[in-house]
Protein backbone atom coordinates (compact mmCIF):
# COMPACT_ATOMS: atom_id res chain seq x y z
CA UNK A 1 0.00 0.00 0.00
CA UNK A 2 1.74 3.42 -1.48
CA UNK A 3 1.89 5.70 1.64
CA UNK A 4 -0.03 8.67 -1.16
CA UNK A 5 -2.73 6.54 -1.82
CA UNK A 6 -6.25 6.61 -1.20
CA UNK A 7 -6.33 2.93 0.42
CA UNK A 8 -3.86 4.19 2.79
CA UNK A 9 -5.47 7.40 4.14
CA UNK A 10 -8.89 5.37 4.36
CA UNK A 11 -7.06 2.57 5.90
CA UNK A 12 -4.37 4.87 8.42
CA UNK A 13 -7.69 6.78 9.58
CA UNK A 14 -9.98 3.84 10.61
CA UNK A 15 -6.58 2.46 12.28
CA UNK A 16 -5.80 5.49 14.29
CA UNK A 17 -9.10 6.13 15.11
CA UNK A 18 -9.44 2.43 16.68
CA UNK A 19 -6.37 2.72 18.33
CA UNK A 20 -7.65 5.75 19.94
CA UNK A 21 -10.71 4.57 20.49
CA UNK A 22 -10.60 1.34 22.12
CA UNK A 23 -8.32 2.19 25.47
CA UNK A 24 -11.04 5.03 26.03
CA UNK A 25 -13.74 2.38 25.78
CA UNK A 26 -11.23 -0.14 27.98
CA UNK A 27 -10.52 3.04 30.54
CA UNK A 28 -14.11 3.40 30.51
CA UNK A 29 -15.55 -0.14 30.99
CA UNK A 30 -12.75 -0.42 33.36
CA UNK A 31 -14.06 2.58 35.97
CA UNK A 32 -17.03 1.12 35.75
CA UNK A 33 -16.36 -2.02 36.79
CA UNK A 34 -14.13 -0.42 39.72
CA UNK A 35 -16.97 1.60 40.66
CA UNK A 36 -19.59 -1.52 40.91
CA UNK A 37 -16.69 -3.51 43.13
CA UNK A 38 -16.41 -0.63 45.25
CA UNK A 39 -20.57 -0.23 45.69
CA UNK A 40 -20.22 -4.28 46.17
CA UNK A 41 -17.98 -3.81 49.05
CA UNK A 42 -19.54 -1.20 50.93
CA UNK A 43 -23.42 -2.99 50.48
CA UNK A 44 -21.54 -5.64 52.44
CA UNK A 45 -20.21 -3.68 54.95
CA UNK A 46 -23.23 -1.91 56.01
CA UNK A 47 -24.91 -5.55 55.56
CA UNK A 48 -22.06 -6.43 58.23
CA UNK A 49 -23.41 -3.25 60.68
CA UNK A 50 -26.98 -4.48 60.54
CA UNK A 51 -26.29 -7.76 61.43
CA UNK A 52 -23.41 -6.71 64.55
CA UNK A 53 -26.19 -4.03 65.32
CA UNK A 54 -28.89 -6.73 65.11
CA UNK A 55 -27.17 -9.35 67.26
CA UNK A 56 -25.91 -6.94 69.70
CA UNK A 57 -29.45 -5.64 70.53
CA UNK A 58 -31.37 -8.57 70.37
CA UNK A 59 -32.09 -9.27 74.02
CA UNK A 60 -33.88 -5.54 74.42
CA UNK A 61 -30.78 -4.44 76.79
CA UNK A 62 -30.25 -0.71 77.63
CA UNK A 63 -26.59 -1.33 76.33
CA UNK A 64 -24.85 -3.52 73.48
CA UNK A 65 -23.89 -6.95 74.18
CA UNK A 66 -21.37 -9.19 72.78
CA UNK A 67 -22.86 -9.89 68.97
CA UNK A 68 -21.69 -13.84 68.85
CA UNK A 69 -22.46 -15.39 65.53
CA UNK A 70 -22.20 -12.50 62.93
CA UNK A 71 -21.79 -14.99 60.28
CA UNK A 72 -18.76 -14.20 59.01
CA UNK A 73 -15.84 -16.28 60.32
CA UNK A 74 -13.25 -13.59 58.64
CA UNK A 75 -14.48 -11.69 62.15
CA UNK A 76 -13.20 -14.85 64.03
CA UNK A 77 -9.45 -14.94 62.22
CA UNK A 78 -6.67 -12.12 63.78
CA UNK A 79 -6.06 -9.83 61.85
CA UNK A 80 -7.56 -11.32 58.54
CA UNK A 81 -8.50 -8.23 57.32
CA UNK A 82 -12.54 -7.92 58.24
CA UNK A 83 -13.04 -6.16 61.44
CA UNK A 84 -16.22 -5.05 63.85
CA UNK A 85 -15.65 -2.54 66.71
CA UNK A 86 -18.49 -0.94 69.10
CA UNK A 87 -17.41 1.77 71.24
CA UNK A 88 -19.61 3.47 73.76
CA UNK A 89 -19.33 7.84 72.80
CA UNK A 90 -19.38 10.17 75.39
CA UNK A 91 -20.69 9.17 79.47
CA UNK A 92 -22.47 5.60 77.27
CA UNK A 93 -21.83 2.56 80.06
CA UNK A 94 -19.92 -0.02 78.79
CA UNK A 95 -16.70 -0.81 77.63
CA UNK A 96 -15.55 -1.06 74.38
CA UNK A 97 -15.64 -4.55 71.91
CA UNK A 98 -14.28 -5.67 68.97
CA UNK A 99 -14.27 -8.82 67.05
CA UNK A 100 -11.80 -11.36 67.44
CA UNK A 101 -10.12 -10.34 64.52
CA UNK A 102 -8.79 -6.93 65.64
CA UNK A 103 -7.32 -8.10 68.35
CA UNK A 104 -5.30 -5.65 70.38
CA UNK A 105 -5.92 -3.20 66.99
CA UNK A 106 -8.15 0.12 67.37
CA UNK A 107 -10.48 1.44 64.21
CA UNK A 108 -10.89 5.07 63.52
CA UNK A 109 -14.32 6.49 64.16
CA UNK A 110 -15.34 8.56 60.94
CA UNK A 111 -17.48 10.46 63.45
CA UNK A 112 -14.68 11.88 65.34
CA UNK A 113 -13.28 13.56 62.07
CA UNK A 114 -17.14 14.94 61.12
CA UNK A 115 -17.71 12.82 58.50
CA UNK A 116 -20.88 13.44 57.23
CA UNK A 117 -23.28 10.23 56.76
CA UNK A 118 -25.04 8.88 53.42
CA UNK A 119 -28.62 8.55 53.25
CA UNK A 120 -28.84 5.34 55.33
CA UNK A 121 -27.11 6.78 58.13
CA UNK A 122 -23.40 5.50 57.54
CA UNK A 123 -20.31 7.45 57.92
CA UNK A 124 -17.41 6.12 55.74
CA UNK A 125 -13.72 6.82 55.72
CA UNK A 126 -10.70 4.74 54.72
CA UNK A 127 -7.74 3.81 56.99
CA UNK A 128 -5.07 1.03 57.30
CA UNK A 129 -5.39 -2.15 59.05
CA UNK A 130 -2.72 -4.10 61.64
CA UNK A 131 -1.10 -5.67 58.84
CA UNK A 132 -0.58 -2.26 56.88
CA UNK A 133 -3.98 -3.54 54.85
CA UNK A 134 -6.40 -1.07 53.11
CA UNK A 135 -9.39 -0.69 55.02
CA UNK A 136 -12.87 0.64 53.83
CA UNK A 137 -14.45 1.55 57.07
CA UNK A 138 -18.41 2.02 57.76
CA UNK A 139 -20.17 3.78 60.72
CA UNK A 140 -23.19 3.75 62.44
CA UNK A 141 -24.15 5.63 65.69
CA UNK A 142 -26.74 3.87 67.58
CA UNK A 143 -28.67 5.33 70.28
CA UNK A 144 -29.99 3.04 72.78
CA UNK A 145 -31.03 5.36 75.81
CA UNK A 146 -34.41 7.96 75.61
CA UNK A 147 -34.37 11.58 74.49
CA UNK A 148 -33.71 12.82 78.34
CA UNK A 149 -30.40 10.09 78.82
CA UNK A 150 -29.00 9.29 75.30
CA UNK A 151 -26.39 6.70 75.07
CA UNK A 152 -24.64 6.55 71.66
CA UNK A 153 -22.86 3.60 70.59
CA UNK A 154 -20.65 4.06 67.46
CA UNK A 155 -20.87 0.78 65.36
CA UNK A 156 -17.64 0.17 63.05
CA UNK A 157 -17.65 -2.54 60.46
CA UNK A 158 -14.12 -2.85 57.97
CA UNK A 159 -13.36 -4.88 55.23
CA UNK A 160 -10.37 -5.03 53.41
CA UNK A 161 -9.86 -3.25 50.15
CA UNK A 162 -7.26 -5.14 48.79
CA UNK A 163 -10.37 -7.88 47.49
CA UNK A 164 -11.58 -5.04 44.91
CA UNK A 165 -8.07 -4.76 43.44
CA UNK A 166 -8.09 -8.71 43.14
CA UNK A 167 -11.68 -8.85 41.61
CA UNK A 168 -10.37 -5.77 39.34
CA UNK A 169 -7.08 -7.44 38.26
CA UNK A 170 -8.81 -10.57 37.31
CA UNK A 171 -11.18 -8.67 35.15
CA UNK A 172 -8.36 -6.47 33.57
CA UNK A 173 -6.79 -9.49 31.45
CA UNK A 174 -9.62 -10.68 29.68
CA UNK A 175 -11.03 -7.20 29.09
CA UNK A 176 -7.22 -6.36 27.23
CA UNK A 177 -7.52 -9.15 25.50
CA UNK A 178 -10.85 -8.81 24.19
CA UNK A 179 -10.13 -4.95 23.39
CA UNK A 180 -7.29 -5.93 21.39
CA UNK A 181 -8.80 -8.66 19.25
CA UNK A 182 -11.70 -6.58 18.58
CA UNK A 183 -8.66 -3.87 17.26
CA UNK A 184 -7.20 -6.31 15.40
CA UNK A 185 -10.73 -7.54 14.26
CA UNK A 186 -11.70 -3.90 12.76
CA UNK A 187 -8.28 -3.12 11.45
CA UNK A 188 -8.72 -6.11 9.28
CA UNK A 189 -12.07 -5.99 8.51
CA UNK A 190 -11.07 -2.08 7.48
CA UNK A 191 -7.95 -3.83 5.12
CA UNK A 192 -10.93 -5.74 3.65
CA UNK A 193 -13.25 -2.94 3.04
CA UNK A 194 -10.53 -0.90 1.78
CA UNK A 195 -9.35 -3.02 -0.81
CA UNK A 196 -12.99 -4.31 -1.73
CA UNK A 197 -14.24 -0.39 -1.53
CA UNK A 198 -11.36 0.58 -3.86
CA UNK A 199 -11.41 -2.43 -6.67
CA UNK A 200 -13.42 -0.19 -9.24
CA UNK A 201 -10.69 2.13 -9.40
CA UNK A 202 -8.46 -0.79 -10.18
CA UNK A 203 -10.97 -1.95 -13.11
CA UNK A 204 -10.40 1.85 -14.54
CA UNK A 205 -6.72 1.62 -14.37
CA UNK A 206 -7.03 -1.56 -16.26
CA UNK A 207 -9.73 -0.22 -18.99
CA UNK A 208 -7.33 2.60 -19.28
CA UNK A 209 -4.46 0.50 -20.26
CA UNK A 210 -6.33 -1.57 -22.37
CA UNK A 211 -7.87 1.71 -24.78
CA UNK A 212 -4.18 2.95 -24.82
CA UNK A 213 -2.63 -0.32 -26.13
CA UNK A 214 -5.35 -0.73 -28.48
CA UNK A 215 -7.27 -3.96 -27.00
CA UNK A 216 -10.63 -1.70 -26.30
CA UNK A 217 -12.26 1.61 -27.70
CA UNK A 218 -13.85 2.51 -24.71
CA UNK A 219 -13.84 2.57 -20.75
CA UNK A 220 -16.60 -0.89 -20.35
CA UNK A 221 -17.44 -2.67 -17.34
CA UNK A 222 -19.93 -2.16 -14.93
CA UNK A 223 -18.60 0.91 -12.52
CA UNK A 224 -20.05 1.82 -9.16
CA UNK A 225 -22.74 4.80 -8.90
CA UNK A 226 -19.85 7.74 -7.81
CA UNK A 227 -17.81 6.51 -10.70
CA UNK A 228 -20.08 6.28 -13.32
CA UNK A 229 -19.85 10.10 -14.79
CA UNK A 230 -16.35 9.73 -14.92
CA UNK A 231 -16.74 7.08 -17.07
CA UNK A 232 -19.20 9.02 -19.20
CA UNK A 233 -16.98 12.04 -19.50
CA UNK A 234 -13.69 9.90 -20.00
CA UNK A 235 -15.06 8.05 -22.95
CA UNK A 236 -16.48 11.87 -24.27
CA UNK A 237 -13.07 12.99 -24.01
CA UNK A 238 -11.20 9.92 -25.51
CA UNK A 239 -14.08 10.00 -28.52
CA UNK A 240 -13.19 14.16 -28.69
CA UNK A 241 -9.76 13.18 -29.02
CA UNK A 242 -10.11 10.61 -31.52
CA UNK A 243 -11.96 13.09 -33.26
CA UNK A 244 -9.81 15.59 -33.67
CA UNK A 245 -6.94 13.59 -34.76
CA UNK A 246 -8.93 12.33 -37.29
CA UNK A 247 -9.96 15.84 -38.66
CA UNK A 248 -6.16 16.72 -38.52
CA UNK A 249 -5.39 13.49 -40.37
CA UNK A 250 -8.10 14.48 -43.28
CA UNK A 251 -7.03 17.50 -44.27
CA UNK A 252 -3.84 16.50 -44.18
CA UNK A 253 -4.57 14.30 -46.47
CA UNK A 254 -6.91 16.02 -48.22
CA UNK A 255 -3.76 18.78 -48.77
CA UNK A 256 -1.07 16.25 -49.79
CA UNK A 257 -4.00 14.87 -52.47
CA UNK A 258 -4.55 18.41 -53.70
CA UNK A 259 -0.92 18.99 -54.27
CA UNK A 260 -0.11 16.17 -56.07
CA UNK A 261 -1.81 17.16 -59.40
CA UNK A 262 -0.06 20.42 -59.74
CA UNK A 263 3.44 19.36 -58.53
CA UNK A 264 2.62 16.29 -61.17
CA UNK A 265 2.33 19.36 -63.67
CA UNK A 266 5.98 21.91 -62.49
CA UNK A 267 7.66 18.43 -62.74
CA UNK A 268 6.55 17.54 -66.27
CA UNK A 269 6.91 21.20 -67.17
CA UNK A 270 10.28 21.05 -65.52
CA UNK A 271 11.76 17.96 -67.33
CA UNK A 272 10.29 19.73 -70.98
CA UNK A 273 12.72 22.74 -70.20
CA UNK A 274 16.14 20.81 -70.53
CA UNK A 275 18.01 23.58 -68.71
CA UNK A 276 20.00 23.13 -65.39
CA UNK A 277 17.03 25.64 -63.51
CA UNK A 278 14.69 22.93 -65.40
CA UNK A 279 16.58 20.26 -63.93
CA UNK A 280 17.00 21.44 -60.50
CA UNK A 281 12.82 21.97 -60.08
CA UNK A 282 12.39 18.63 -61.42
CA UNK A 283 15.05 17.11 -59.00
CA UNK A 284 13.30 19.40 -56.05
CA UNK A 285 9.74 18.80 -57.29
CA UNK A 286 10.92 14.35 -56.94
CA UNK A 287 11.73 15.31 -53.58
CA UNK A 288 8.24 16.88 -52.53
CA UNK A 289 6.01 14.41 -54.49
CA UNK A 290 8.49 11.44 -52.29
CA UNK A 291 7.01 13.62 -49.32
CA UNK A 292 3.88 13.80 -50.61
CA UNK A 293 3.69 9.71 -51.26
CA UNK A 294 4.93 9.42 -48.06
CA UNK A 295 2.33 11.25 -46.07
CA UNK A 296 -0.53 10.31 -48.04
CA UNK A 297 0.71 6.63 -47.26
CA UNK A 298 0.77 7.46 -43.32
CA UNK A 299 -2.73 8.91 -43.33
CA UNK A 300 -4.16 5.86 -44.97
CA UNK A 301 -2.23 3.92 -42.78
CA UNK A 302 -3.66 5.67 -39.75
CA UNK A 303 -6.87 5.81 -40.45
CA UNK A 304 -6.95 2.21 -40.84
CA UNK A 305 -5.27 1.74 -37.11
CA UNK A 306 -7.10 4.37 -35.23
CA UNK A 307 -5.39 6.90 -33.37
CA UNK A 308 -5.30 5.91 -29.83
CA UNK A 309 -3.91 2.29 -29.49
CA UNK A 310 -2.06 2.32 -32.10
CA UNK A 311 0.11 -1.14 -32.00
CA UNK A 312 2.75 -2.85 -33.22
CA UNK A 313 4.20 -6.10 -33.25
CA UNK A 314 8.16 -5.72 -33.49
CA UNK A 315 9.37 -9.25 -34.05
CA UNK A 316 7.36 -8.76 -37.61
CA UNK A 317 8.71 -5.31 -38.21
CA UNK A 318 12.01 -6.21 -37.20
CA UNK A 319 12.57 -9.89 -39.50
CA UNK A 320 10.73 -8.01 -42.65
CA UNK A 321 13.70 -4.94 -42.33
CA UNK A 322 16.29 -7.53 -41.72
CA UNK A 323 14.93 -9.38 -44.71
CA UNK A 324 14.64 -6.22 -46.86
CA UNK A 325 18.32 -4.65 -45.54
CA UNK A 326 20.18 -8.17 -46.25
CA UNK A 327 19.04 -8.15 -49.50
CA UNK A 328 20.56 -4.67 -50.36
CA UNK A 329 23.74 -5.11 -48.73
CA UNK A 330 23.96 -8.85 -50.16
CA UNK A 331 27.56 -9.07 -51.47
CA UNK A 332 28.61 -7.54 -47.73
CA UNK A 333 28.12 -11.04 -46.60
CA UNK A 334 27.30 -9.98 -43.22
CA UNK A 335 25.78 -12.40 -40.59
CA UNK A 336 22.20 -11.00 -39.21
CA UNK A 337 21.14 -12.35 -36.13
CA UNK A 338 17.62 -10.80 -34.68
CA UNK A 339 16.68 -12.07 -31.01
CA UNK A 340 13.38 -10.78 -30.19
CA UNK A 341 11.29 -11.13 -27.07
CA UNK A 342 7.57 -12.74 -27.53
CA UNK A 343 5.16 -10.83 -27.50
CA UNK A 344 7.34 -7.40 -28.24
CA UNK A 345 4.78 -4.49 -28.72
CA UNK A 346 5.57 -0.63 -29.80
CA UNK A 347 2.58 1.53 -28.88
CA UNK A 348 2.99 3.46 -31.86
CA UNK A 349 2.48 3.21 -35.66
CA UNK A 350 4.24 0.84 -37.95
CA UNK A 351 5.72 3.21 -40.40
CA UNK A 352 7.51 5.22 -37.56
CA UNK A 353 8.85 2.21 -36.47
CA UNK A 354 10.67 1.10 -39.73
CA UNK A 355 11.73 4.10 -40.22
CA UNK A 356 13.53 4.04 -37.05
CA UNK A 357 14.82 0.44 -37.33
CA UNK A 358 15.55 0.95 -41.02
CA UNK A 359 17.99 4.20 -40.05
CA UNK A 360 19.62 1.97 -37.75
CA UNK A 361 20.23 -1.23 -40.01
CA UNK A 362 21.29 0.45 -42.90
CA UNK A 363 24.26 2.09 -40.54
CA UNK A 364 25.05 -1.21 -39.13
CA UNK A 365 25.01 -3.01 -42.39
CA UNK A 366 27.16 0.52 -43.91
CA UNK A 367 29.78 0.00 -41.42
CA UNK A 368 29.63 -3.83 -39.94
CA UNK A 369 32.68 -5.90 -40.03
CA UNK A 370 30.94 -9.02 -40.78
CA UNK A 371 27.92 -9.22 -37.70
CA UNK A 372 25.17 -7.17 -37.21
CA UNK A 373 23.21 -7.72 -34.44
CA UNK A 374 19.40 -7.01 -33.16
CA UNK A 375 18.06 -7.94 -29.55
CA UNK A 376 14.88 -6.67 -28.56
CA UNK A 377 13.42 -6.94 -24.94
CA UNK A 378 10.62 -5.90 -22.77
CA UNK A 379 11.36 -4.48 -19.38
CA UNK A 380 9.75 -2.43 -16.90
CA UNK A 381 11.23 1.58 -16.92
CA UNK A 382 11.53 2.81 -13.56
CA UNK A 383 9.33 5.84 -12.84
CA UNK A 384 7.91 6.00 -16.20
CA UNK A 385 4.58 5.85 -17.23
CA UNK A 386 3.35 3.67 -18.84
CA UNK A 387 6.12 0.98 -16.92
CA UNK A 388 6.86 -0.94 -19.80
CA UNK A 389 9.36 -0.59 -22.90
CA UNK A 390 10.88 -2.05 -26.11
CA UNK A 391 14.22 -2.20 -25.91
CA UNK A 392 15.97 -2.39 -29.11
CA UNK A 393 19.75 -2.43 -29.59
CA UNK A 394 21.17 -2.53 -32.95
CA UNK A 395 24.66 -3.37 -33.12
CA UNK A 396 27.61 -3.82 -35.53
CA UNK A 397 31.28 -5.21 -35.54
CA UNK A 398 32.86 -1.93 -37.26
CA UNK A 399 35.12 0.57 -36.50
CA UNK A 400 32.25 2.29 -33.86
CA UNK A 401 32.92 5.90 -32.97
CA UNK A 402 34.03 7.11 -30.40
CA UNK A 403 32.48 9.50 -27.21
CA UNK A 404 32.65 12.99 -28.76
CA UNK A 405 31.66 11.81 -32.35
CA UNK A 406 28.88 9.59 -31.00
CA UNK A 407 27.44 12.99 -29.61
CA UNK A 408 27.87 14.57 -33.31
CA UNK A 409 26.58 11.65 -35.16
CA UNK A 410 22.88 12.55 -34.39
CA UNK A 411 22.98 15.59 -35.78
CA UNK A 412 21.25 16.31 -38.82
CA UNK A 413 23.05 15.98 -41.84
CA UNK A 414 26.24 15.22 -39.71
CA UNK A 415 28.87 13.03 -41.94
CA UNK A 416 31.91 11.17 -39.94
CA UNK A 417 32.92 8.77 -42.41
CA UNK A 418 32.46 10.03 -45.94
CA UNK A 419 33.61 6.97 -47.69
CA UNK A 420 30.08 5.70 -47.81
CA UNK A 421 26.97 7.13 -49.42
CA UNK A 422 24.33 8.76 -47.01
CA UNK A 423 22.83 12.32 -46.39
CA UNK A 424 24.05 12.40 -42.81
CA UNK A 425 20.13 12.95 -41.90
CA UNK A 426 19.31 9.07 -40.52
CA UNK A 427 20.38 9.29 -36.77
CA UNK A 428 18.44 12.74 -36.52
CA UNK A 429 15.32 11.06 -38.23
CA UNK A 430 15.62 8.21 -35.34
CA UNK A 431 16.35 11.04 -32.36
CA UNK A 432 13.29 12.78 -33.71
CA UNK A 433 10.44 10.21 -33.83
CA UNK A 434 12.40 8.45 -30.54
CA UNK A 435 11.41 11.88 -29.14
CA UNK A 436 7.93 12.10 -30.45
CA UNK A 437 7.04 8.96 -28.66
CA UNK A 438 8.44 9.56 -25.34
CA UNK A 439 10.76 7.65 -25.76
CA UNK A 440 14.91 7.47 -25.60
CA UNK A 441 18.04 6.87 -28.17
CA UNK A 442 21.27 6.18 -27.43
CA UNK A 443 24.51 5.10 -29.01
CA UNK A 444 27.23 3.41 -27.01
CA UNK A 445 30.11 1.35 -28.05
CA UNK A 446 29.49 -2.41 -28.52
CA UNK A 447 30.76 -5.08 -26.74
CA UNK A 448 32.04 -6.81 -30.35
CA UNK A 449 33.86 -3.27 -31.05
CA UNK A 450 31.34 -1.86 -33.13
CA UNK A 451 28.33 0.87 -32.46
CA UNK A 452 25.64 -0.40 -30.24
CA UNK A 453 22.23 2.55 -30.76
CA UNK A 454 19.59 1.10 -28.55
CA UNK A 455 16.23 2.62 -28.53
CA UNK A 456 13.64 2.82 -25.59
CA UNK A 457 10.04 3.02 -26.67
CA UNK A 458 6.89 3.05 -24.94
CA UNK A 459 5.51 -0.84 -25.24
CA UNK A 460 1.97 -2.10 -25.64
N1 LIG B 1 27.10 1.78 -37.19
C1 LIG B 1 27.96 2.81 -37.38
N2 LIG B 1 29.29 2.60 -37.31
C2 LIG B 1 30.15 3.66 -37.48
N3 LIG B 1 29.76 4.91 -37.73
C3 LIG B 1 28.45 5.18 -37.83
C4 LIG B 1 27.47 4.15 -37.66
N4 LIG B 1 26.26 4.70 -37.79
C5 LIG B 1 26.45 6.02 -38.03
N5 LIG B 1 27.77 6.29 -38.08
C6 LIG B 1 28.34 7.64 -38.30
O1 LIG B 1 27.37 8.62 -38.02
C7 LIG B 1 27.15 9.44 -39.17
C8 LIG B 1 25.70 9.86 -39.19
O2 LIG B 1 24.84 8.75 -39.46
P1 LIG B 1 23.50 8.97 -40.23
O3 LIG B 1 22.75 7.70 -40.28
O4 LIG B 1 22.83 10.13 -39.57
O5 LIG B 1 23.94 9.41 -41.65
P2 LIG B 1 24.41 8.52 -42.87
O6 LIG B 1 24.23 7.10 -42.59
O7 LIG B 1 25.76 8.98 -43.22
O8 LIG B 1 23.42 9.00 -44.00
P3 LIG B 1 21.90 8.56 -44.18
O9 LIG B 1 21.56 7.64 -43.06
O10 LIG B 1 21.15 9.82 -44.13
O11 LIG B 1 21.87 7.88 -45.50
C9 LIG B 1 27.54 8.58 -40.33
O12 LIG B 1 27.92 9.35 -41.39
C10 LIG B 1 28.70 7.77 -39.76
O13 LIG B 1 29.89 8.49 -39.84
MG1 LIG C 1 22.43 6.28 -41.95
Amino acid sequence: MKVNSLAFRLFATAAVWTLLVLPVAGLAIDYVRQRELASAHDTRISQLLTLVIAFSTDDGGSEPRFPRNVGEPLFEVTHSGWYWQITPLGNSPGRRMVSASLASEVLPLPSATNTRPDSNNIRWTEATGPLGEPLRVGETIFNFGDDEAPSNYSYVVAGNRDFIEGRLDEFRLPLVMALALAGLGLVGATFVQVRYGLQPLRSIEQGLADIRSGRERQLGGDLPAEIEPLRAELNALIQANHDTIERARTQVGNLAHALKTPLAVVINEAREERSPFGDKIAEQGDIMRDQINHYLDRARVAAQLGIIGTVTEVEGVLRGLVRAVSRIYRDRQLDMSVECAPGARFRGERQDLEEMLGNLLDNACKWAGSQVTVNAVLREADGLRPHRVVEITVADDGPGLNAEQRAQAVKRGRRLDESKPGSGLGLSIVADLVQSYGGTFHLEAAPAGGLSARLVLPAA
